[in-house]
């Protein structure tokens, strides 16, 4: 956590043949959360990774699991992800039919419920249950692909959230999730982020993962200094 701000490196940009010692080198850099992105080819045209997955990362790290479903029908999902190690489970309010319900199946088994908004989904999708969860994951990408650019409507939309959140009094986290870089981070912190999700950031060529989440960090340390 870096002023106030806590940092979700996404395996999606990982050496999937080093997954344990990359998440391992994320832990010892001082990320807080493991975000792992589950698509299942309908919701968005990828499928990327499973249960047996989510599995074989419990056992190698202590840190939180930020589980993000991007799955059609979430509600059967959420279940299974939690067994498989999953601690905060993010469903997209676009799948969810019973999204309420869904959240509140997530804290019957005392764990952490997230709801995400794709690009083009508006704030007000998700007001009803503001009081509820415990984290809002505004994307500034179109789900479904690391390496994309930020799309710029996410601020103003974060900025709208911390509002509604600051003034409802709620426990709400703001993650962004998707082209968030060094130049990128210190913007949605400004906004009222206070979860950052970061994969082609992390996992690239030009750098060591411990490099890369310092860099970020560095670019943190001075948002509102
Ligand atoms: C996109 C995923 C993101 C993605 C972020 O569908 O939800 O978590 O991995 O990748 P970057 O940080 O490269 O935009
Ligand atoms: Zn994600």
């Amino acid at each position: 956590m870096i002023n106030g701000i806590k940092l979700a490196p996404s395996i999606l940009s990982a050496d999937f043949s080093r997954l344990r010692e990359q998440v391992q080198e994320c832990e010892r850099a001082g990320a807080d959360y493991i975000h792992i992105d589950v698509m299942d080819g309908r919701f968005v045209p990828a499928i990327s990774i499973g249960l047996p997955v989510v599995e074989a990362i419990r056992r190698s790290t202590g840190l939180v699991l930020d589980i993000h479903l991007m799955v059609v029908e979430p509600e059967k999902q959420a279940g299974p992800f939690i067994d498989a190690g999953g601690d905060i489970v993010n469903v997209h309010v676009e799948a969810a039919t019973h999204v309420h319900q869904i959240i509140q199946d997530v804290h019957r088994r005392e764990k952490r419920a997230g709801v995400c908004l794709n690009p083009g989904t508006p704030v007000g999708a998700i007001e009803e249950v503001l009081p509820d969860v415990d984290q809002v994951m505004v994307m500034a990408v179109n789900p479904g692909a690391s390496g994309q650019r930020f799309i710029q409507s996410a601020l103003p939309k974060v900025a709208r959230l911390r509002r509604l959140i600051d003034e409802g009094g709620f426990r709400a986290e703001i993650e962004v999730d998707g082209g968030v870089s060094p130049e990128m981070a210190p913007r949605c912190a400004a906004v009222g982020a206070n979860v950052l999700v970061a994969a082609s950031a992390i996992f690239n060529e030009r750098a060591s993962v411990t490099k890369n989440i310092r860099q970020l960090g560095e670019s943190l340390a001075a948002v509102g200094a």
